[in-house]
Parts: C-alpha cells; structure tokens; sequence
C-alpha cells in the first residue's frame, strides 16, 4: 500500500472513467460521440488547459441525477483508497451542471450521498470544494453561491478553476469576500498556465489559504519567499502538469526545486480519469522520474495532512500513520 495521504487538488467530475462514463450514458439514454471505451480514450489527448477543458465539460451530459453523482463519487472513492488516500477534499463545479439544468441540489445530495458513508465504506475522510467557473462572469459566481447557501453546512471551502488565462483572481473579489463572511475556506487555482501575478492576486486580492498548482510561482523569487514565510500550501499536480504540457517531461518537474525553496508541496491527481493516474500514482510517478528519496515522498504526505482542512486532533493521527508507515 502507498504512504497514506490526503488528497487536496481532485476535481470530482475529473474522475468520469470512460467505462463509468459509457454505463451512465446508457442508464441515461444519453449517446455520446464515442463507439467505445478506446474511442474515447484516444481523444485524452491534450495540447493544453482548454483541450482539455471542451472534453471535460462535454462528457459531463452523462452526470444527471443524484445517483450519478453518488456513483461517481463513490468509483473515486473506492480507486484512491487502493493507493492509501486518507482524505479527500473534492472539488465540484456546480456551474457546469446548473448549465444544463441540473439543480445544484441534485449535485451535492448525490455526492454527499457517497461521502456520508465514505469513512465506514472507504476508510477516507472528506470535505467537499465548490468551485466558481473563472471563464463564466463574477456575477454569475455569486448567482451559484447564493444558490448553495441552504448547503453551506456541507461546503468547507470554495474554489477557483477552468480556463485561467484572461481571468484573474481580482474578478472574483466579491464573492470571496461573501465566502469569507460566510465562514467558508478559500483556495484557488492560480499559476498553473496564467501568470505568478495570478498567485499574489490570489493571496491579496481573494484572502486564499492554499493556492492550487501554482508551479509558475517558481518565476518569481519574491512570491516564494512570500510563500515560504507564510507556509501556504500549493497542491500539485505533476500528472496533469506533463499532460497539458504545462512542464514538457515529468523529469523537468519543478517539484524538488519547490521542495528546496521551503515551499509547503503537496502531490495530488487534479482530473485522475483523464491525465493517466490516482494519488498513488502521482506519488508513484514523481519518485520514479526525479530525485526524490523516501524522506522526500514522506515529507509531501506530511504537507498533504498539514495542508488539508483537518481539526488538529484527526491532524495528528494522521500525522503519526506517516510517521509510522515502512517504505519496505
Ligand atoms: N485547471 C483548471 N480547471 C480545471 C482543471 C485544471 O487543472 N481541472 C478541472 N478543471
Ligand atoms: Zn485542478
């Protein structure tokens, strides 16, 4: 089994496997543009972030009821346990199914349908993210947010996510503000293709209390050392970075040059279905391509714990199963 970790950067919709996608399509009476499983798999081929982003949205017409969702949920679920997930703060992105008239409440019942019997069923804590589309306008961030409002007691944080460039943190100012009155965690995606501008906007202008991705950091030594001072974690995708070319080989991955800097580095899958692997996987993948020992892969599930949004006391228990966990 694979240390034990958190994952933090997991977009939920991201986990669609073409086998689960074609098994709903059906259930559904939906057709999709795909013969069949390989069909499908051979388009996961990616120039970049928006590529990306056009198949991700389009295979989400198969997600249509509360048991989907569930579904969906639980197939994560039950994947990242096998590669020793021990916490999961899932991303969601209401906007993309409110779209295409799904209520939001149909979106969170059904997920928090799975992750109601997720401790019991999969040995995984989980916190759920609701992510604002940035490519959609801020008024439309806060038309979802006050739509999630009656669920506010099943979110911990909101998010930030899709297309980046062209839309920085600073439009969102507002409705992070509510989030933050509201009680809610901020994160967001910042510095994956856009800009280290996009990170410091983040911090200042959005109050964010991790930023995800945020590779491109690494462009700006003043932004490390801001970084580092201030130990705000940055969830990592090195998978999905290689994939939507946003580093050109695993072995360029800025992440030991990251954990150099001091900067608080976790690993984690973002969109697992589409860009070739789960947690593990990552953990798996990053030891075998760069010069990581088994102190250094340690030291990312130690940052995944003390990253996630844990009451310190789960925090530590945690915390002692990396400690005590045996590379063999
Ligand atoms: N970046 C931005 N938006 C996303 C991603 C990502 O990697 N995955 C799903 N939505
Ligand atoms: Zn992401």
């Amino acid at each position: 089994m694979s240390i034990p970790k958190a994952e933090l950067h997991l977009h939920i919709e991201g986990t669609l496997e073409p086998e689960l996608a074609f098994a709903l399509a059906a259930r559904n009476g939906i057709e999709l543009p795909y013969a069949t499983t390989g069909e499908l798999r051979r388009a996961y081929s990616f120039s970049d972030l928006q590529s990306f982003l056009d198949l991700y949205y389009a295979l989400m017409a198969v997600l249509r009821t509360e048991q989907d969702f569930a579904d969906l949920a639980d197939a994560y679920l039950a994947r990242a346990a096998e590669q020793g997930v021990r916490h999961a703060e899932i991303f969601f992105d209401p906007q993309a199914h409110t779209v295409r008239g799904i209520g939001i409440g149909t979106v969170i019942e059904g997920l928090a349908r799975a992750l109601d019997s997720s401790e019991e069923r999969h040995g995984i804590s989980t916190r759920l993210i609701m992510c604002f589309l940035r490519d959609e306008s801020a008024e439309s961030a806060m038309e979802i947010f006050e739509a999630a409002r009656p669920f506010f007691g099943r979110i911990s944080a909101v998010g930030l996510d899709s297309a980046e460039v062209g839309n920085p943190p600073s439009k969102f100012r507002e409705v992070y503000a509510a989030a933050a009155e509201a009680g809610l965690h901020r994160v967001a995606h910042a510095g994956e293709e856009g800009p280290p501008a996009y990170i410091w906007e983040a911090l200042d202008l959005l109050g964010v209390e991790r930023v995800d991705h945020g590779i491109r950091c690494m462009e700006d030594p003043a932004l490390v050392e801001r970084l580092v001072r201030d130990q705000v974690p940055l969830t990592v995708c090195p998978l999905s970075n290689v994939r939507l070319r946003c580093v050109d080989t695993l072995a360029e991955h800025p992440l030991p040059a990251m954990l150099d800097a001091g900067l608080l580095v976790t690993v984690n899958s973002d969109d697992p279905a589409y860009f070739g692997g789960y947690a593990g996987d990552n953990f798996d993948a990053v030891r075998d391509a760069l010069p990581l020992d088994a102190d250094a892969l340690r030291t990312l599930a130690r940052n995944s714990f003390r990253a996630a949004f844990l009451d310190d006391a789960v925090r530590e228990a945690y915390l002692a199963e990396v400690e005590a966990y045996d590379f063999g």
